[in-house]
């Protein structure tokens, strides 16, 4: 970008991030000046570089674009009120990314090496971060470069690993307002083996149901259940809490494994809840939702109430059809720790 065209646009993002008056752009349309770049070549990863955000050259054979060989990493910095800018639960998605990685045969990053490019990344937009309740949304994602069509059964033996920043307010509009699940008691989300990897094609498969029930119910998400059996919704984990218990699914290979997720969990056994991890099925919700609560967790979404299910054509009011209390009590213990008003006991944040 053109230095007169680049200092304008920094001009507004700051104006955006520091007012409170400004409409908000949506989630993830607005990228940071700055990236990170590294490139694994020759059976080893390259130094890595800060670069203007702007194009990359690829070929047009890249593996990626012929064999998805790709994963990603999504999480966020925050701005405390000090002024210092904290990431939070960094390891564990770096951690994630690995996993990823190994997991589609990709060459995997270097933990250190990606943990520097995700702190040079925030430093070099640091200015950028907005204020609470809006944060610095962090996107590491890796791809096989290697020029090959021929390569389906062969993994990418080049790649790069990229680290994005993007200024974030709220991920569903309207913030608070309880959302539209549509159950989906069929089809699975993905491929029951690559549930828990963070790669683009579990997306790409979810998206046509997605949409479809968006067109015909104003659904919000697809809550997967494959079977009857309840996994996850399109971009986030599923849980359901009432007075002292809240219910969700074990870990198993068939989703994501989210970091939100673990750490609602934590926070609830801490304030007394009795967390339950096992398979549940479809009737079992729909009997604890008449009085209980039902919510997604994510690092976009946080901890967002579920208001009405959609189960075969039939609105269910989800309790009160409302955000209830433990949802928001949950959610505000969570949000009070990535944005530093309550003290950190677990070590998940890191100052940057
Ligand atoms: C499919 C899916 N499940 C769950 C999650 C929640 O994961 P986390 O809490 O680590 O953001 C995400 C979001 O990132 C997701 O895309």
């Amino acid at each position: 970008m053109r230095g007169g065209r680049r200092r304008l646009k920094l001009a507004r993002m700051n104006s955006i991030a520091k007012s409170s008056q400004e409409p908000r752009p949506a989630f993830g349309t607005v990228m940071a000046p700055m990236m990170t770049l590294a490139r694994f070549q020759n059976g080893e990863w390259g130094r890595f570089e800060a670069l203007p955000y702007g194009p990359i050259e690829m070929l047009p054979a890249a593996h990626v674009l012929h064999y998805a060989s790709t994963c990603f990493e999504g999480f966020k910095a925050y701005r405390w009120a000090d002024g210092s800018i904290n990431v939070f639960r960094m390891d564990r998605h770096i951690e994630r990314m690995l996993q990823s990685a190994r997991s589609l045969v990709l060459p995997a990053p270097d933990p250190r090496q990606l943990e520097e490019m995700i702190r040079a990344a925030i430093d070099s937009n640091r200015d950028l971060v907005p204020e609470a309740p809006g944060a610095l949304y962090m996107r590491p994602f890796l791809f096989g470069t290697t020029p090959n069509i021929g390569a389906a059964g062969a993994p990418a033996s080049e790649a790069t690993l990229i680290v994005l920043a993007s200024p974030v307010w709220d991920y569903f509009a309207g913030g608070m307002k309880p959302l539209r699940i549509y159950i989906e008691d069929v089809n699975a989300r993905t491929a029951s083996q690559t549930g828990k990897v963070k790669t683009g094609g579990n997306y790409a498969a979810a998206l046509g149901p997605t949409l479809e029930a968006r067109r015909r119910y104003h659904a919000d998400q697809v809550l997967f259940c494959p079977g009857g059996s309840v996994q996850e919704t399109g971009a986030s984990n599923f849980l359901l809490l009432r007075e002292g218990r809240v219910l969700t699914r074990s870990l198993d290979s068939t989703f994501l494994h989210g970091v939100t997720r673990d750490s609602v969990l934590t926070l609830a056994r801490e304030e007394g809840y009795r967390v339950e991890e096992r398979v549940f099925d479809v009737a079992e919700m729909l009997e604890w939702t008449h009085t209980g609560e039902a919510a997604l967790s994510g690092t976009a979404a946080v901890l967002a109430g579920v208001g009405t299910l959609i189960h075969h054509g039939e609105e269910l009011r989800v309790g009160a059809g409302d955000v209830g209390p433990h949802t928001r009590k949950l959610r505000e213990r969570l949000v009070s720790i990535q944005r530093g008003e309550s003290r950190d006991t677990h070590g998940w944040t890191k100052r940057v």
